[in-house]
């Protein structure tokens, strides 16, 4: 028998960046995203006769990935009482590694496709919290359109919820691959350096209103609003990386250009803002009218640019 599941990627517009328990996955605050329809993960899992094995993309991978992969299964077949050998694949329709949050996927789908082979009908709450466990941002994958990872403060209470399964918000996000070199420092060790920062209580006491205020932005559907909120809340971020001791950065200089460049075209009156995660691209949040200006002025700063358009994206699906 196999199972396969899909799980599309997520972008955090109020972000996970600190851990309350690394073993558990706990965070300290709270954060909300937006699931995407163009980057996804497809992950079987079929009974092995001989070792627990992982292949993404078909091909073997070093030992640091199989064994988050195969621990992380361990664990759950541990929680759930199995422990055969599997066979285990996941097709990556993300850019592995290049900061599109690729384990949101990959996590979430693992979770989905361990949940159907061995039959479990576990609730998507479930899911979220088993989920998280691989990999914090995946708990928000369960879902589509926009979700909210409640901090909670244990393993049962940590897991994310639907905030809005199908938004009308006119939202477009582009993805800015501007560079498209592995990252070198993984978000678990970043966030867990970014603790070190002067400014890293002052990130955690704003979570609250920062949250509630996105909450808002959406439920009233104020474009606007959540674009300076999502830009805000990413700056908070990696200036944490900035002001860690010792500081570090994802940051490479066409990042901090393209940054620019989302300002200039916000003065010219082009709505725009952006975002960004563990690594050196960009994601700009926009609304339709302006994606072809947005994409024209990119083309001709950046040689070999390349840009995705996205939108809302689905949740948790079964394949076979
Ligand atoms: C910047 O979920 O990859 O994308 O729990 O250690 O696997 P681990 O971290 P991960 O971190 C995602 C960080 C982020 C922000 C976010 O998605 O909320």
């Amino acid at each position: 028998m196999k199972a396969t599941a899909r799980a599309h990627t997520n972008i955090a517009l109020i972000k996970y960046w600190g851990k309350a328990d690394a073993k558990l996955r706990l965070p300290l605050m709270s954060s909300l995203s937006m699931t995407l329809d163009k980057f996804y993960t497809d992950t079987s899992i079929e009974k092995s006769s001989e070792n627990t094995e992982f292949y993404l993309n078909n091909q073997k991978q070093d030992t640091e990935s199989t064994n988050r992969v195969i621990n992380y299964v361990r664990r759950l077949q541990n929680e759930f009482g199995f422990s055969d050998k599997l066979i285990i694949k996941s097709t990556n329709h993300v850019p592995t590694a290049a900061g599109l949050a690729s384990s949101s996927s990959a996590f979430a789908a693992l979770a989905g496709a361990f949940n159907k082979f061995y039959d479990l009908n576990l609730s998507d709450r479930e899911l979220s919290r088993l989920a998280r466990i691989g990999s914090g941002s995946a708990s928000r994958s369960i879902f589509g359109g926009f979700a909210v990872w409640q901090k909670g403060h244990d393993d049962l209470s940590s897991f994310a919820y639907s905030l809005d399964e199908n938004p009308q918000m006119d939202l477009s996000l582009l993805a800015v691959e501007l560079n498209c070199q592995k990252k070198k420092v993984s978000s678990t060790l970043g966030m867990k350096q970014a603790q070190t920062s002067p400014f890293f209580d002052t990130w955690i006491n704003r979570n609250d209103y920062e949250l509630e205020e996105m909450i808002t932005a959406i439920k009233s559907n104020d474009f606007t609003k959540l674009g300076e909120l999502a830009e805000l809340n990413a700056s908070e971020m990696h200036a944490l990386n900035f002001t860690a001791q010792p500081g570090f950065t994802y940051f490479e200089p066409d990042t901090i250009k393209a940054i620019k460049l989302v300002q200039d075209l916000r003065q010219k009156g082009i709505e725009c803002y952006y975002t960004i995660d563990a690594g050196p691209n960009i994601k700009i949040l926009t609304q339709l009218r302006n994606i072809k200006d947005i994409e024209k002025i990119f083309e001709s700063e950046f040689n070999n640019v390349k840009i995705i358009k996205a939108s809302f994206g689905p949740g948790l699906s079964y394949l076979d």
